[in-house]
């Protein structure tokens, strides 16, 4: 049970990925947000810089054993409990770069069980305006469901960004989205750990 191992132990981390390679990113302000509600409920976590990204394009002749650049993020895929999704809305979907880096989950296609392995995931997605971030998150959930992992019902999806967050100073400014993510990371934390 490769990829199971991390679905039973309370010490494994929840996996944050994705963002976005803007150097002001917004996602990255919610993604490191969101770590910090995990911390305060006393739940590990791996927060994966946007660099995590950084990976050739997939491609169908991959295999888990010899595609080396792919290597960690696999690994941190395999040791995590839960998952948590950042994106950009680019288009009203979700960025090029961070659909690349799902695709190769697809590399988790004969663990046993395969790929995010009935495994819980958390959905984050920004946009300029209302809507595009609501249809991100509606692709991210397409995406999770065809991979086997199962959704937190409170997703996170913030539009317009820029009325939300404070880009110089890194931080969110609205009290509305703090109550997303902490919705969403409250779930998480009741399905994963009950008291
Ligand atoms: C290529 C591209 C496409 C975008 N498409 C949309 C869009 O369709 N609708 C929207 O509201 N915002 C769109 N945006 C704006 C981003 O969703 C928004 O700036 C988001 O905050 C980017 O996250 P970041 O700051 O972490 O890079 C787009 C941005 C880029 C770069």
């Amino acid at each position: 049970m490769r990829n199971g191992m991390g679905r039973s132990d309370p010490s494994a981390p929840v996996l944050i990925v994705g963002g976005s390679f803007n150097k002001q990113s917004a996602c990255t302000i919610l993604m490191k947000y969101t770590a910090a509600l995990f911390e305060e409920r006393g739940m590990s976590y791996e927060l994966l810089p946007p660099e995590a990204m950084n990976l050739p394009l997939y491609h169908p002749d991959m295999h888990a054993d010899s595609c080396k650049e792919a290597e960690p993020l696999i690994a941190a895929f395999r040791r995590a409990r839960a998952y948590v999704w950042c994106t950009p809305s680019y288009h009203y979907s979700i960025s090029g770069a961070f659909k690349n880096l799902l695709d190769f989950v697809e590399l988790m296609e004969n663990d046993d069980p395969p790929f995010l392995g009935g495994k819980l995931v958390g959905l984050i997605a920004a946009s300029s305006g209302p809507i595009a971030a609501i249809h991100a998150i509606g692709a991210m959930e397409q995406i999770a469901h065809a991979l086997r992992g199962y959704v937190v019902p409170a997703t996170a999806p913030i539009g317009p960004i820029n009325r939300a967050v404070d880009r110089e100073k890194g931080i969110i400014t609205d009290d509305r989205t703090k109550l997303k993510l902490a919705q969403m990371v409250d779930e998480m934390r009741d399905v994963l750990a009950p008291v």
